[in-house]
């Protein structure tokens, strides 16, 4: 059975609700590693700190009390000091910023060495930008999704009125434009597909035809490493 699933695309693209809902059937840890560099943001803008100033956003990036904890429904809550921060890590001011603190490397750096030590457990379904380039390069399941930007704001902008955030079309887009643009155009590990990920358009997919997508190449994967371990013999 492949250990490692990389899950990386764009904001709205629907990587979280897919790999959420696969790390469950899996009985996988499930990371949402967007949520780190969401909580260096958040802390760093209540704490005033320069947003270019890598070294006190790598300290922060590597000292974060970031606890996580699974709900009764399934769905992740986050904590930072105990305060619990779920909505807040996902409000228009965070998104407004994480891309700028995303493209700082030495924040990247402590971050992806977090995100690896944590893979050193058994099952893992990760999401993110840099997941199958960076993180995780050696997963036997790579996904990128992908999805018209019109699609992906709707996504957004429904996601955001949940969490009691009400915003106009025109200015969802202008933020999720804002922050592909930064993600794929900065030096250090940029959204990007890796060389062996499987793309899988979600514009006209529901999630559970999404999952269903990536549990069947799950399969496939499955199945290949077992005819290769077979070759040994
Ligand atoms: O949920 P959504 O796709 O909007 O964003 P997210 O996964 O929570 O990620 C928020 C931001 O964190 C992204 O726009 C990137 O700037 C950064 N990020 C990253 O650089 N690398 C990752 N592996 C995950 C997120």
């Amino acid at each position: 059975m492949p250990k490692q699933i990389a899950i990386d695309g764009p904001a709205g693209s629907g990587k979280s609700t897919v790999a959420r809902q696969i790390a469950r059937k899996l009985g996988y840890l499930y990371i949402d590693t967007g949520a780190l560099y969401r909580a260096v943001t958040l802390i760093a803008l209540r704490r005033d700190n320069d947003l270019n100033d890598p070294t006190v956003l790598a300290d922060l990036a590597g000292s974060m009390p970031l606890e996580v904890k699974m709900k009764a429904d399934g769905q992740p809550a986050y904590f930072i000091a105990g305060e619990e921060v779920t909505d807040e890590l996902r409000s228009p001011e965070v998104n407004g910023k994480v891309s700028e603190v995303a493209q700082i490397a030495a924040v990247r750096k402590q971050v992806t060495q977090k995100l690896q030590t944590l893979a050193g457990r058994k099952g893992i379904v990760m999401d993110g930008r840099d997941i199958g380039t960076v993180v995780l390069p050696n997963a036997e399941v790579k996904v990128f999704l992908e999805a018209d930007l019109s699609t992906r704001v709707k996504r957004r902008q429904q996601e955001l009125q949940s969490r009691g955030f009400f915003l106009p079309t025109a200015a969802v887009e202008e933020e999720v434009r804002q922050r592909d643009l930064t993600d794929s155009a900065r030096s250090e590990a940029p959204l990007k597909r890796a060389a062996d990920a499987h793309i899988i358009d979600t514009t006209h997919l529901s999630p559970d035809a999404v999952v269903d997508a990536i549990i069947a190449l799950i399969k496939r994967q499955k199945k290949s490493t077992r005819q290769k371990e077979g070759d040994c013999f």
